[in-house]
This record gives C-alpha cells, sequence and structure tokens, in this order.
C-alpha cells in the first residue's frame, strides 16, 4: 500500500511512524519542505515538493492539515482516486462534512476518519463489556479530557475559524465515544470558562435511551499535562479508568445471585500504540472489503453534537439534535 501523508506536523509525525511500523510505502508533503525532509529521513520516506507528485504515487492520502484545510484536501484526494484517512476533527462544519463524505462516495473511494479514542485499549475494552450487555443498560458515562493549550495557544488551534476551537477539536474525542457507546443524543447542554488561551468546558448528552454522559474537556492545564478518564456506570456495574493510574481497568460487577466482588479486566498494557492499531485496522478494512469501526454516518453525528454543544455553550441554552446526533 503506498500512503501519502499530508502535513508533517504533530499529527503527520505520529501516522508516519505508525504506516511505517506497518511496513506501508511512505511519502510526504508539507508547506514546510525542510520539515517534511527532517522527519522522513529516519523512515526513507520520500517528499514530495508539491500536493501533484504526491497525488500521483499514493493509494491512500493521509490528512494530517490543520482542519480548516481538510475539506479542500479529501475532495482533491478523492478526485485523484485515492482512499482517504482523515484526522479529526473531520470539518469544521457539518455541511462541509457531508460534502466530503459525499465525495468520497462519488470517486468511489473509502474515506476512514482518525477517531484514535475508540482504539486505545482502555476505552475498547469498556465499549466492548458495554456491548455485551455486561453493564446493563447505562445510567451515567462520565468522560474527563483535560490538557493544555497547543502550541502555548499561539497557533492555527487557538483560533476557531480554523481549528473549530477546544469544543470540537478535543471534545469531538469524548463527544463521539459517548455516542458509540450510548447512542443517540437528543439534547446537549455545554458551559464553557476561558480565561485567556486555557479553556475549560462540561458538556451534558442526553441520550435517548434515558442515560446521561457528563463530558469535561479542557485546554486549560499547565503546559506538558494531560489527563484522561472515564467513568461508566450501568444497572449492574461500573468502569473506571483514569490516566492517573493506568492498568489494570477496575471493573466492579454488582451481585447478581451470587457473590461477585471486583473483577479487573485483563491486564492490557499496551503492546502498541492506539495511533498504530487505528492505521492497521483500516488497511486490512480495506484490503479485505470490512466495514470501518468508524462509519462516515456516525462522524456526522458526532460533528453535529460538537457543533451544538458548542452552540449552547455561546447561548446558555441546551440544544434539541431531534433524532440526529
Ligand atoms: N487524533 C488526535 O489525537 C489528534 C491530536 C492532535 C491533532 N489532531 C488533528 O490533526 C490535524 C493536524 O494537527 P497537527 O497538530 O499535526 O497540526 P500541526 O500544526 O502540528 O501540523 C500541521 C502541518 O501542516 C502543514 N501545512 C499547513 N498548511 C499546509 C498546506 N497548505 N500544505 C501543506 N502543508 C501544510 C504545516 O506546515 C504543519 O507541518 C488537525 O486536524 C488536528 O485537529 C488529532
Amino acid at each position: 500500500m503506498r500512503v501519502g501523508i499530508v502535513g508533517a506536523g504533530a499529527m503527520g509525525q505520529v501516522h508516519l511512524r505508525s504506516w511505517s511500523a506497518q511496513g506501508a510505502q511512505v511519502c510526504l508533503h508539507d508547506r514546510n519542505l525542510e520539515r517534511a525532509r527532517e522527519i522522513a529521513a529516519p523512515y526513507g520516506g520520500a517528499v514530495h515538493a508539491t500536493l501533484e507528485g504526491l497525488l500521483g504515487d499514493a493509494d491512500v492520502v493521509d490528512v494530517c492539515l490543520p482542519t480548516f484545510l481538510h475539506r479542500q484536501l479529501v475532495e482533491q484526494a478523492a478526485r485523484a482516486g485515492c482512499h482517504v484517512v482523515c484526522e479529526k476533527p473531520l470539518a469544521l462544519s457539518v455541511e462541509d462534512g457531508e460534502a466530503m463524505v459525499k465525495a468520497c462516495e462519488d470517486a468511489g473511494v473509502r474515506l476512514f476518519v482518525a477517531m484514535v479514542v475508540r482504539f486505545f485499549p482502555q476505552y475498547r475494552q469498556a465499549w466492548q463489556t458495554v456491548q455485551r450487555g455486561e453493564l446493563g443498560p447505562l445510567n451515567v458515562v462520565r468522560l474527563r479530557r483535560v490538557s493544555y493549550p497547543p502550541h502555548g495557544g499561539a497557533s492555527w488551534y487557538a483560533d476557531e475559524a480554523r481549528s473549530g476551537g477546544m469544543l470540537l477539536d478535543l471534545m469531538l474525542h469524548d463527544i463521539d465515544y459517548a455516542l458509540w457507546l450510548a447512542g443517540d443524543a437528543q439534547r446537549v447542554y455545554a458551559r464553557l470558562n476561558q480565561t485567556g488561551a486555557r479553556q475549560y468546558a462540561q458538556v451534558v448528552l442526553t441520550h435517548a435511551t434515558g442515560a446521561a454522559s457528563l463530558i469535561e474537556g479542557g485546554w486549560a492545564y499547565p503546559d506538558g499535562l494531560f489527563r484522561t478518564a472515564l467513568d461508566i456506570s450501568g444497572e449492574h456495574g461500573l468502569i473506571e479508568w483514569s490516566s492517573d493510574a493506568p492498568a489494570p481497568v477496575r471493573r466492579y460487577q454488582a451481585a447478581r445471585g451470587r457473590a461477585v466482588s471486583d473483577v479487573a479486566l485483563p491486564d492490557h498494557a499496551p503492546g502498541q500504540d492506539p495511533y498504530t492499531t487505528q492505521l492497521q485496522h483500516f488497511k486490512t478494512a480495506l484490503e479485505h472489503g470490512l466495514p470501518f469501526d468508524v462509519t462516515p454516518q456516525e462522524v456526522l453525528r458526532s460533528l453535529r453534537a460538537a457543533l451544538a454543544a458548542r452552540e449552547s455553550s455561546r447561548t446558555g441554552r441546551a440544544v434539541s439534535l431531534g433524532d440526529s446526533a
């Protein structure tokens, strides 16, 4: 598989490492040619000075550009007949996202959006446990993801018109996970606090089942700190995990006719990083014509919910999502 990565920044480097680990033939394009060369060197990846050069040399285009540039590149890659991996958020608006999905469908190429949280072992195990019905009906899902402002708060990330802002860029991860776990949401309410470059928000999703997801997110911590956590409670059990106490994931099962105390899920110290797991999944599904674990329709649903959360944080009012998110 020939993979062309566009964007040699933070994510471009991570994807390059992951593709190389799978033996893919990788090439790279970035407007900063020097940086692209420097990054590609340890992997022997070719560097193209132009996007057109890369498109002619790839079966798959991996979009690692800043978010405001995703639409243009995804459409261009699709027109060139390349399958597409696109970093999240897919787009800055639902309209853009739908146009990108359609462009790929029209061109007969496949689109995979890199919602990597679904590939973190802790999050995937928790999801599988819920899917097997072992927790019973879900009541409350609590998710936390707080880091520091990217690039010290002085880059395209800080410009909501280019990144979507923290609610879209960062909290989308957990909004997507909550919808994947607990199903469609009917209502979203959000509060955002901002002091300079640091911001912190809380989002409440009310799912169609009646379950609630309480999501905390921020570019709020001192530089260098990043904390994530999950806490999923159902009728019959609770799963909790925090990046402060990485392993094992603990599961507390309520007694149902037999005495069950706490049971730990299998230890899963990850032998492989989730970015690689996710791209391996893409490659296998593409090669064998299998469905992706992240579908474009799910991605659009999450985008809709994250944008509604941002709207709620501005108006102070809950936003109804109808049946679509
Ligand atoms: N999945 C995750 O956990 C995760 C984490 C961080 C970022 N992201 C997403 O990944 C994407 C990229 O983020 P990043 O942190 O790597 O950004 P970055 O700013 O570190 O890198 C962007 C790169 O794109 C290049 N670039 C900009 N405009 C270009 C153009 N017109 N043509 C060619 N190259 C161009 C820049 O030179 C830079 O090297 C964003 O959508 C972001 O939201 C996802």
